[in-house]
């Protein structure tokens, strides 16, 4: 029977390792089975009732092992519960940022028409200039930026708990066309 919950994640920095770490443990602390996982490191969706995605964005586009990790698994996805959540924006987090990011998101995540997330949210980035990695760091205008931390640890704990009632509706209903 399918009961667990996979956390599946892509991160280059840590900040979306540590927002789906926290994800794990509010779902968990409400008795749900949860695995996490790196994405890249997923080989099938088998055993999962449910996935919940994360990775940050990068030059305008969500991570690529997030991309690849849609098109990979699209057959089992297209069955199951999706929830996503995206990292960014970073820097002031003033004005539109928040929604020029979920603009951002939107626009990958059309190009998989097939995909039905029951849930999407921005969780805000982490940036430090001193951390840039070739060849970011090549970057006069990233390496100017102030270092910032957008992640709202309440909004992102709430959006984990809402995950969890949702989550348990959508397993029940699947449990009932199973029997
Ligand atoms: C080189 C670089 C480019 C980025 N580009 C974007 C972007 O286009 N949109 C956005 O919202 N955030 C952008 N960010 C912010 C990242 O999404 C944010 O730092 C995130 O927390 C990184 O996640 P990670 O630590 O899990 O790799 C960028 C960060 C860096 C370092």
């Amino acid at each position: 029977m399918e009961t667990k919950i996979l956390v599946a994640y892509a991160s280059s920095y840590g900040s979306t390792q540590e927002i789906a770490e926290e994800i794990t443990k509010v779902l968990r602390s409400q008795d749900l089975e949860v695995d996490l996982q790196l994405m890249r490191q997923v080989n099938t969706l088998d055993g999962y009732f449910a996935v919940v995605l994360g990775a940050p964005l990068y030059m305008f586009h969500w991570h690529k092992d997030a991309l690849h990790f849609l098109a990979r698994h699209q057959n089992a996805l297209a069955r199951k519960p999706v929830a996503i959540f995206a990292g960014g924006p970073f820097g002031s987090g003033d004005g539109n940022e928040w929604q020029e990011v979920r603009s951002q998101l939107d626009k990958e995540l059309v190009k998989f028409p097939w995909l039905r997330p029951v849930a999407v949210e921005i969780v805000g980035g982490r940036f430090d200039p001193a951390k840039l990695r070739f060849p970011y760091s090549l970057i006069p205008a990233l390496r100017q930026m102030p270092a910032s931390d957008l992640r709202d640890w309440e909004a992102i704990r709430s959006w984990a708990n809402d995950l969890v009632s949702l989550l348990r509706v959508q397993n029940n209903n699947h449990q009932l066309e199973l029997a």
